[in-house]
């Protein structure tokens, strides 16, 4: 069932007391990552709701907000064919408010600490963290799920969500769900339709940096500059490299040596498409 309304989610919700509801927020676009969270999804509720929102407020002035991709025709189709409950398709007035300012000198969010969003991509992209755990609160409170489901690719927000949750106290279990990849090695993005067929390939690099980072760490090597420089063996002038950084994973803090516990993640911009991706080192 297509929803567009907060009202009608909740009249469902109500309908569904006493049964496991999962929620699976996303922006669209959706690719076989996001199959993998609703599939985890469906093995773990007894309801399922996807929400498709291209998020304003996450966006920067500067960003892709206007040209992300918008496909919710086919998104509904994929929904159905996995037997997905409601996809939530609201209006930016609906999630917002008609006529609504949407800055946070008018508006509230929520903002997660400044140790957690002050790297990686929130580095660049200022504002964008608080506009995730705005939008992602107001779904919560939205579906009252008892599940979320997230995927590792975007491993900064999951571990920013998880923090929100339990600072927040918010009654909902995070579940994280591991990178999807095509066979070449590419995580799965929305993102990836911007890109070229040489695009896609030299998109491989943010992988094979990754892979060859944590084989040199199973190798024994635990320097945190050594395993970062092995890198620049594969970068060349096609890849912009944003951040590489080898990190806690759990609480994204620095560490003195690589262990099992390392996540190494990246951003590198190819043909100016701005790609992420990241890996555990141990396991
Ligand atoms: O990961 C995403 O697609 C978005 O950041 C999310 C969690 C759906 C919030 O808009």
């Amino acid at each position: 069932m297509l929803l567009h309304t907060i009202k009608e989610v909740r009249e469902k919700r109500q309908e569904w007391k006493g049964l496991k509801v999962g929620l699976v927020p996303t922006m669209g676009a959706l690719h076989a990552g996001h199959l993998s969270l609703i599939k985890k999804a469906k093995e773990t509720c007894d309801k399922v709701i996807v929400s498709v929102f291209v998020n304003p407020i996450q966006f920067g002035p500067a960003e892709d907000f206007d040209k992300y991709p918008r496909t919710l025709e086919k998104d509904y189709e994929l929904c159905t064919k996995e037997g997905v409950d409601i996809v939530f398709a609201p209006s930016p007035n609906e999630m917002y408010g008609a006529g609504q300012k949407l800055s946070n000198d008018t508006l509230t969010y929520v903002c997660p600490p400044f140790f957690y969003v002050n790297k990686l991509c929130g580095k660049t992209r200022t504002g964008h963290f608080d506009g995730v755990c705005t939008v992602v609160l107001k779904l919560f409170n939205i579906a009252q799920p008892d599940f979320a489901f997230f995927g590792q690719k975007d491993a900064q927000q999951a571990v920013i969500i998880k923090k929100m949750v339990k600072d927040l106290n918010v009654p909902v279990e995070v579940i994280q769900c591991p990178i999807v990849r095509e066979e070449s090695g590419l995580a799965l993005s929305s993102r990836n339709k911007y890109l070229t067929e040489e695009g896609r390939k030299e998109a491989l690099v943010l992988s094979k940096i990754l892979n060859n980072i944590k084989s040199c760490y199973k190798k024994g090597i635990t320097d945190i500059d050594a395993l970062k420089e092995t890198a620049y063996g594969f970068l060349n002038e096609k890849h912009d490299l944003e951040y590489l950084e080898i990190l806690n994973k759990n609480t994204l803090e620095e560490q003195e040596k690589a262990d099992d516990d390392s996540i190494a993640l990246i951003a590198c911009r190819v043909e100016n498409v701005r790609l992420i991706d990241n890996m555990y080192l141990g396991g």
